[in-house]
């Protein structure tokens, strides 16, 4: 694989939603789950766990909440809690930075997973309660987002994808 700069790795990222059933190489999920150990975190308080699932049936019932044939198409998805528990609270306000840990850490997963020609699409648009009932999940714990991963059908996914973005994103403040 050629070797990406930053700016063309975040280019080459983008939500896959067809897999093929091709499983994913142990050595591939483990530098994918490494740069997600790494992510940073408020206070390092790492509030977080991640629920890997290769098991057919597991898959199938997750896939329970979030009812989509791609979703369910994919060889492996992975559950990206955040402990609210763990997480660091801001003094002022008490606001709870654990969804901003998580994100971080679920960014790290999907640019690294599309490093090693993974695909991945968030998901948050599930049933969270039925997702907690299927793992035993305790209360401080929430899954934040399903990730599922695996082989794009399709290799040209990683070029052909069109980033429709908004053109500017820079206010500068006048001096
Ligand atoms: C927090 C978050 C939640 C998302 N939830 C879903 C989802 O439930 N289902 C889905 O198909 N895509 C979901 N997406 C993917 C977005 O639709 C996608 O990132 C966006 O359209 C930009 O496309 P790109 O990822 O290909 O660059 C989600 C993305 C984010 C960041």
């Amino acid at each position: 694989m050629a070797q990406q700069n930053f700016l063309e790795l975040v280019r080459k990222r983008t939500s896959v939603r067809s897999y093929s059933a091709q499983p994913i190489e142990q050595e591939k999920l483990d530098y994918v789950m490494e740069s997600v150990r790494l992510a940073p975190s408020a206070c390092n308080n790492q509030p977080w766990s991640f629920i890997i699932i290769k098991d057919k049936e597991r898959l199938a019932q997750l896939a329970e909440t979030y009812p989509r044939d791609w979703f369910r198409a994919a060889p492996a998805c992975i559950v990206a809690c955040g402990n609210h528990t763990e997480a660091w609270k801001r003094p002022h306000d008490g606001k709870d930075h654990c969804d901003i840990d998580v994100s971080i850490a679920v960014t790290h997963l999907t640019l690294a997973a599309a490093e090693q020609g993974l695909g991945t699409c968030w998901v948050c648009h599930f049933d969270a309660k039925r997702c907690s009932e299927i793992f035993n999940l305790p209360a401080h714990i929430e899954p934040v987002a399903l990730i599922p991963i695996g082989y794009p059908k399709d290799d040209e996914v990683f070029i052909n994808n069109v980033k429709n973005r908004k053109s500017s994103i820079i206010k500068t403040e006048k001096t």
